[in-house]
């Protein structure tokens, strides 16, 4: 068997695998340029690039400054397909989506949240955005509204299942049935939901799957109901390019399936992560103490938080996992060695081959 390429708009990756964006400095130019030399699609995280402990405008130009350094030095790593990932709840999201533009990234990727203004912040119909979505009701509601405000469509959606790392676009009563929920179940309506729209706009509109993705036969079993790739974090993580601290990486490889569970975020959302000793602090302490120069999420309640959340997750990303959130997927337990982006991708397409 061939492997399939993987077209979105006016892109095409040689590998249909695209490495999640994943925020707080985890998936910075060394990972994501490391995937994209292999043949995938690297993305670049935007979120809390600046530092957190300085004044509004100040972290609005340092968070954008440090984005536009770290495209810079991925596209000096790599000539393959860059792509910026950005939080719709981000209080500088428009900033951040602009820069990434202005540096000549042909992919915004937006979640947590439903872009419905994107096409009005990226006029050049040359960059291609792919919206993150958990459900075919939410891929309708942008189609139509990008259709009806700006005649435009989106040139791919990402379809995160409630598997995936990070925070999770389920309720806490949709993940008590999780099964509900698989993949499998929701590619269909995703389809369906794009179907009108590509024939409106005559292209196609690929459907990339994350969430549990962990082997080859995996992206086997997703492209073959109808999915054009698949998005992966988890695996990712322990790779020797991502930069997170080498405890961040020894949280994963110690985790057991019973150590990971799900979280209330403080941005409101549930999100998955590895149980340890920060997480027991909040469950017993209610609240921790919370020194919030810049509102960096537009959704978090600082005087309900229990924690800031962009400190919590920059602490075990510098080492101190005793003081940090470790955001994961479903599967990090599964992960047991560190190895580099290029085995990683020898491994997975041997194995999507021979399935
Ligand atoms: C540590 C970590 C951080 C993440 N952060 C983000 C994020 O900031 N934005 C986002 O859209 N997705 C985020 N994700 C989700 C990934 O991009 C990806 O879609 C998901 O992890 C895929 O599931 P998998 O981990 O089972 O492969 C994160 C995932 C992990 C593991």
């Amino acid at each position: 068997m061939n492997i399939p390429k993987l077209q979105i708009g006016n892109i095409m990756s040689e590998v249909p695998i695209v490495q999640g964006g994943m925020g707080v400095r985890v998936s910075l130019s060394s990972l994501a340029a490391a995937v994209a030399n292999e043949g995938g699609i690297g993305t670049i995280s935007s979120i809390a690039l600046g530092d957190i402990n300085v004044s509004k405008n100040e972290y609005e130009k340092n968070s954008r400054e440090a984005l536009i350094r770290e495209i810079r030095k991925a596209k000096s790593m790599t000539k393959g397909i860059l792509a910026v990932n950005v939080m719709e709840a981000l209080s500088n999201a428009k900033d951040l989506i602009k820069a990434a533009v202005k540096e000549g990234i042909k992919m915004i990727v937006v979640g947590a949240g439903l872009p419905l203004k994107l096409p009005a912040i990226v006029e050049d119909d040359s960059v291609n955005l792919v919206p993150i979505v958990s459900s075919g009701r939410a891929a309708g509601l942008i189609l139509r509204s990008w259709d009806k405000r700006y005649q435009r469509t989106a040139d791919g959606f990402i379809l995160e299942g409630p598997l995936a790392g990070g925070h999770l676009g389920f309720s806490t009563e949709q993940l008590d049935h999780i099964n509900e929920y698989s993949l499998e179940k929701l590619l269909p309506d995703v389809l369906s939901a794009v179907k009108s729209y590509e024939e409106k706009y005559g292209k196609k509109i690929p459907i990339i799957v994350g969430g549990g993705i962990f082997d080859g036969k995996d992206i086997k079993q997703m492209l073959s109901l109808g999915a054009s790739g698949v998005q992966m974090g988890t695996r990712f993580v322990c790779t020797d390019e991502c930069n997170v601290s080498p405890e961040f990486k020894q949280a994963y490889l110690e985790a057991s399936e019973e150590d990971i569970e799900i979280i209330k975020s403080p941005v409101g959302m549930p999100g998955r992560a590895i149980k340890n000793k920060f997480l027991k602090r909040v469950e017993n302490n209610g609240r921790l103490r919370i020194k919030c120069p810049y509102k960096c999420l537009s959704a978090c309640d600082i005087v309900k938080a229990k924690y800031c959340i962009a400190k919590a997750l920059l602490n075990s990303w510098a080492g101190d996992v005793d003081n940090g959130l470790i955001f994961c997927g479903q599967n990090a337990y599964r992960v047991n060695k560190i190895i580099s982006v290029k085995e990683l991708f020898s491994e997975l397409c041997a194995d999507l081959k021979a399935a």
